[in-house]
């Protein structure tokens, strides 16, 4: 059962903001990163997959990880959670989605313009000019049709810059929104954790949705504690859609 309070900050919101992470794809079998047993980085060392310092010292096992990654999120399907989202775009005003995912499921599930706070899994990109190539997907490493460089995936990596557009979007529309949802983040990682945070101070009600409750979730107005594929389409409901 949703507080009445959040379903009626929903009905009142000219425009909501909508932070995922990787819990929001949890239930399309995809792995987060940091629960414990089943996260991805329970298995493997993020700074030997996740870096431009791992790709530059092995980039075909960096390929191998992201093909793997490719093939799991092909086979997946977007989740309750994604097709409420979509929904929820043609019931309020205006809302943005800014996504940390990398799987392209929201885009799947009819969500338009969302933003890729950390790229794209399929997407890929000269490393060393940096623009976005098209290459065929076979085995090793591709290279740039441009200057012959090698191509890597088109993510976010640690230590490296969110795209510019995509942070000005999504601090502008944190700064704007009068309701803030943070669904399915640990919340851990900068600068999308500080979303929320921007959110509160520049007055919008803050909610997050995770079966269990972040660090910041005592900052927020509210702290659902369930799954995104049952509160989302709840939530939707509350206001009115399926
Ligand atoms: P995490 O793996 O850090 O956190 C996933 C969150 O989802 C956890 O808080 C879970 O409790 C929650 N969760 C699990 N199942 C859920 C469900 N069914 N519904 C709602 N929530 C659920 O993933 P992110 O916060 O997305 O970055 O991680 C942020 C970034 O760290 C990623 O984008 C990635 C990673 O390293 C890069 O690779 C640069």
């Amino acid at each position: 059962m949703l507080p009445e309070s959040l379903i009626a900050a929903l009905r009142g919101a000219q425009h909501v903001c909508v932070l995922t992470g990787a819990g929001v794809s949890a239930e399309s079998g995809i792995p987060t990163f940091r629960e414990a047993q089943t996260g991805l980085w329970e298995n493997y060392d993020p700074m030997d997959l996740a870096t431009p310092e791992a790709f530059l010292r092995d980039p075909e096992l960096v390929w191998r990880w992201y093909r793997w990654r490719r093939d799991l999120v092909a086979e997946a399907e977007p989740n309750p959670g994604h097709h409420a989202l979509a929904e929820l775009e043609g019931l309020v005003p205006e809302l943005t989605l800014v996504t940390q995912n990398v799987d392209g499921l929201h885009a799947r599930a009819g969500s338009s313009d969302v933003i890729e706070f950390h790229g794209n899994l399929f997407a890929t990109r000269c490393f060393v000019e940096g623009c976005i190539v098209e290459v065929a997907d076979d085995d090793g490493v591709p290279t740039c049709p441009g200057c012959g460089s090698p191509v890597r995936p088109g993510v976010v990596w640690f230590g490296e810059a969110i795209p510019a557009s995509a942070l000005d979007q999504s601090f502008a529309a944190a700064k704007d929104c009068d309701l803030f949802l943070s669904v399915g983040t640990s919340s851990l990682v900068y600068p999308a954790a500080g979303l929320a945070e921007l959110a509160k101070r520049h007055g919008a009600v803050v909610a997050e949705i995770n079966p269990n409750p972040t660090g910041l979730a005592a900052n927020f107005d509210h702290a659902i504690a369930g799954k995104a594929g049952e509160v989302l389409p709840d939530l939707v409901a509350g206001l009115g859609g399926d």
